[in-house]
């Protein structure tokens, strides 16, 4: 199987603001890890174990302190143009992603003017196609986020990220917020635009039983730390390490409808 991606030994320090001087522990200490294409692969583990950084150093966001990351057999730092074509993420938060003062037509249009040479008519077909993808209808391209509902805000979201048509996702928490009926909801469009849309996907989330519904392979964290890493099922019924038992019983269940 072909890897889309692989995380090597990736150490990420954030500097201790008072002091200016590097954290005494990092944030993300030595994870290594691949996805295969077409694969959904989660990262799991509790609040402040590293998802999100390592979310944010492959969007390059945050530049690691040591390690690398390897996109399609290139070191990210060393590709410059087209980067944000390929690679697009969905963030922890739609309430903050996404800006309150801007119509859900301009929003999904904002990446196609920065990133490509399209022309309007282009870009009103693919904003059109993407709309009825997530599921909503093209009337919400006249409204502002604040008209929508948490679950509908996170698939202006999702279109949002998959406007630029990327083949490689990144989905932080994108259910989190959202209540055990729409969590199904969001997940399963999800795994429908994975197949429609040709992606890979990183799936991040402290939720284990969300997790077993998407991923085909999971990783769990602990401390920065990548613990154990596996099958969904296998890890599901059969978890090795103390901390991931733990994880599965603190997870609520949710109705995979
Ligand atoms: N910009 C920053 N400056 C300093 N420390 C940070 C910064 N961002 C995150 N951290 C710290 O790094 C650690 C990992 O944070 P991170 O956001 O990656 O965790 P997470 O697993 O995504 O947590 P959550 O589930 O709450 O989103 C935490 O201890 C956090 O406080
Ligand atoms: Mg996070």
């Amino acid at each position: 199987m072909e890897k889309i991606i692989e995380i090597k030994n990736l150490i990420v320090s954030y500097k201790n603001l008072k002091k200016n001087t590097e954290t005494i522990r990092p944030a993300v200490n030595n994870i290594s890890f691949h996805i295969n294409q077409g694969e959904i692969y989660s990262l799991a583990g509790e609040s402040g174990c590293g998802k999100s950084t390592i979310a944010k150093s492959i969007m390059k966001l945050i530049r690691p302190s040591q390690g690398e990351i390897i996109f399609r057999g290139k070191n990210i730092q060393d590709i410059k143009r087209g980067y944000a074509n390929k690679v697009q993420m969905v963030f922890q938060n739609p309430y903050s992603s996404l800006n309150p003062k801007m119509k859900i037509m301009d929003l999904l249009e904002e990446p196609l003017i920065i990133n490509t040479k399209n022309s309007k008519e282009k870009n009103k077909t693919l904003i059109k196609e993407i709309i009825e993808d997530v599921g909503l209808e093209e009337g919400c391209l006249k409204l502002y986020p604040h008209q929508f509902s948490g679950g509908q805000r996170q698939r202006i979201a999702i279109a949002r990220a998959l406007i630029l048509e990327p083949e490689f996702l990144i989905a932080d928490e994108p259910v989190s917020a959202l209540d055990a009926s729409i969590q199904a909801q969001i997940i399963n469009l999800l795994k429908d635009l994975k197949n429609k849309r040709n992606l890979t996907i990183l799936f991040i989330s402290h939720d284990l039983n969300v997790i077993r519904y998407i991923a085909d392979r999971v990783g769990i964290m602990y401390y920065g730390e990548k613990i154990e890493e596996g099958e969904t099922h296998t890890i599901y019924k059969y978890p090795s390490e103390e901390y991931t038992k733990i994880l599965l019983k603190s997870s609520p269940t949710i109705k995979n409808k």
